[in-house]
């Protein structure tokens, strides 16, 4: 894909399944790639190691701390040189009837989900626009792992969709603002993932597999690898003019299945 190689990125959520995924992608076309995560530093960089002995870094980062997320963008911007895209995909749920919705989950699921986004995205956006202009060449990308979720409301998902339709009006508003400034925003919308956090839930909760078993048109999740090329694509030359948007990578899931 043109447009990748030898270009600085920059992944929250980086040693998740979807992070690792996406790290991988951007990695074999030859981008240089900061994985910023909650692991302790050692795990964290033999999880960068493993991917790649040369092109890829950990940074530890909590990205609800903008303190953590300063320190990580600095340590990542000495490894890359300069960032060219930035992925906010640092993320967690907790699954709770509307009624019984803990003031605590509400306020973590918003904080990481929502509050990590905007700071990762607000930091990546200051150094981009330290990136010189030539011509009408982007000076980055903000992307987001979005979910289906955050058009369509999912049973006990209060906190969860919240968060996610927070994030996407996020990135309108990042276009919007940074667009005349030659950096783009866009959502990558995963339907149900059987990896990461659907995959621990699916596994343990039977009710919970049976609603996912029910609603794909497709027929089963997708894979992480599956969603981790439309990252690539938005990052690339061919997604230079898409900002501002949705790319949804859900089986289907957004349109419900008819038997
Ligand atoms: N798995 C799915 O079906 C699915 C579907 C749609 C969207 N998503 C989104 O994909 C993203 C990645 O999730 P995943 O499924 O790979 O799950 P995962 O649990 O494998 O990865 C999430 C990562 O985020 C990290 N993280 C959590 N809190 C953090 C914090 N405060 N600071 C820094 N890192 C933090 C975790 O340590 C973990 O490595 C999330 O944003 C999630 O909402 C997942």
């Amino acid at each position: 894909m043109q447009g990748i190689a030898n270009t600085g990125v920059f992944i929250t959520g980086g040693c998740g399944d979807i992070g690792q995924a996406v790290a991988k992608r951007f990695l074999a076309a030859g981008a240089r790639v900061v994985l910023a995560d909650l692991l302790p530093a050692a795990t964290g960089r033999a999880a960068a190691q493993a991917l790649h002995p040369k092109n890829a870094a950990y940074v530890r980062c909590d990205v609800t701390r903008a303190a953590s997320v300063d320190r990580a963008f600095a340590a990542a911007k000495k490894f890359l040189g300069r960032l060219d895209t930035a992925i906010c995909n640092a993320g967690m749920v907790v699954n709770q009837p509307f009624v019984d919705v803990t003031e605590a989950a509400w306020a973590r699921t918003l904080e990481v989900n929502l509050t990590g986004s905007f700071l990762t995205a607000q930091r990546a956006a200051r150094l981009m626009l330290r990136n010189p202009r030539q011509g009408s060449a982007r000076r980055g990308t903000i992307l987001f792992t979005g979910s289906w979720v955050q058009d369509t409301p999912w049973p006990q998902g209060a906190s969860y969709c919240t968060s996610k339709g927070g994030q996407q009006m996020l990135a309108k508003i990042i276009a919007q603002e940074l667009a005349p400034h030659g950096i783009t925003a866009a959502l990558v919308a995963p339907g149900l993932v059987y990896a990461g956090l659907t995959k621990k839930i699916y596994d343990r909760d039977k009710s919970f597999a049976r609603k996912v078993d029910k609603v794909v048109p497709l027929l089963r999740m997708s894979t992480a690898e599956e969603v981790a090329g439309s990252f690539l694509f938005l990052a690339s030359d061919d997604g230079a003019y898409i900002t501002g948007t949705t790319l949804l990578v859900d089986g289907g899931a957004t349109l419900g299945r008819r038997e």
